[in-house]
């Protein structure tokens, strides 16, 4: 496996169109070390999701990983691998948080999102599958699913005084709500 190189904000790779995959080409090989390596990448700039576009390939391709942050008995939560990912469900009522981008370093930014999503996808084996949650995973699942559609956290503010440096962000957004997540 190997950690690639990371796509930042004003790289064109970051907003070109996305192409699916098929599923021969989703379980072979080259697809496959893709992944793995695309895992590694995340982890190793502890990100809690990755798009394939953030590492230059123009694919239709996701992994998330929350074992981080929704894990207080310490299990394995295997991570989540999406091809061809599509919302069948988007909850009309928003929810709001604060994001970070590996794309965009050292800043967070507090984005609107809906509740609720349900998303249709291929996992790594190519088996279509489906997945609905109102957890913090639906937040992050449409901040990933945007960097398909070319788009990153900062489109989607409504607020642009609520975009701070991530040592701010500690100071006085951290220290007053703790359970906001970095
Ligand atoms: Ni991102």
């Amino acid at each position: 496996m190997s950690i690639l190189k990371i796509a930042k904000i004003g790289h064109p790779c970051l907003r070109r169109p996305n192409r699916a995959l098929t599923v021969a080409e989703l379980r072979k090989e080259p697809v496959q070390r893709f992944i793995d390596d695309m895992l590694e990448t995340m982890r190793d700039g502890e990100g809690i999701g990755l798009a394939a576009p953030q590492v230059h390939e123009n694919l239709q391709l996701v992994v998330i990983e929350l074992s981080k942050i929704e894990n207080s008995e310490k299990k394995e939560i295997p991570p989540l691998v999406l091809a061809n990912p599509s919302f069948s469900f988007l909850a009309e009522e928003r929810v709001e948080g604060w994001e970070g981008c590996l794309s965009i370093d050292n800043l967070r930014g507090r984005v609107p999102r809906s509740k609720r999503v349900a998303v249709k996808y291929l996992d790594r084996k190519g088996e279509a599958r489906t997945l609905d949650t109102q957890t913090f995973l639906a937040v992050v699942l449409q901040h990933e699913l945007d960097h398909l559609a070319g788009k990153l956290y900062p489109d989607r503010m409504t607020d642009m005084t609520k975009l701070a440096h991530l040592a701010e962000f500690r100071r006085f957004v951290l220290a007053e709500t703790p359970d906001e997540t970095e």
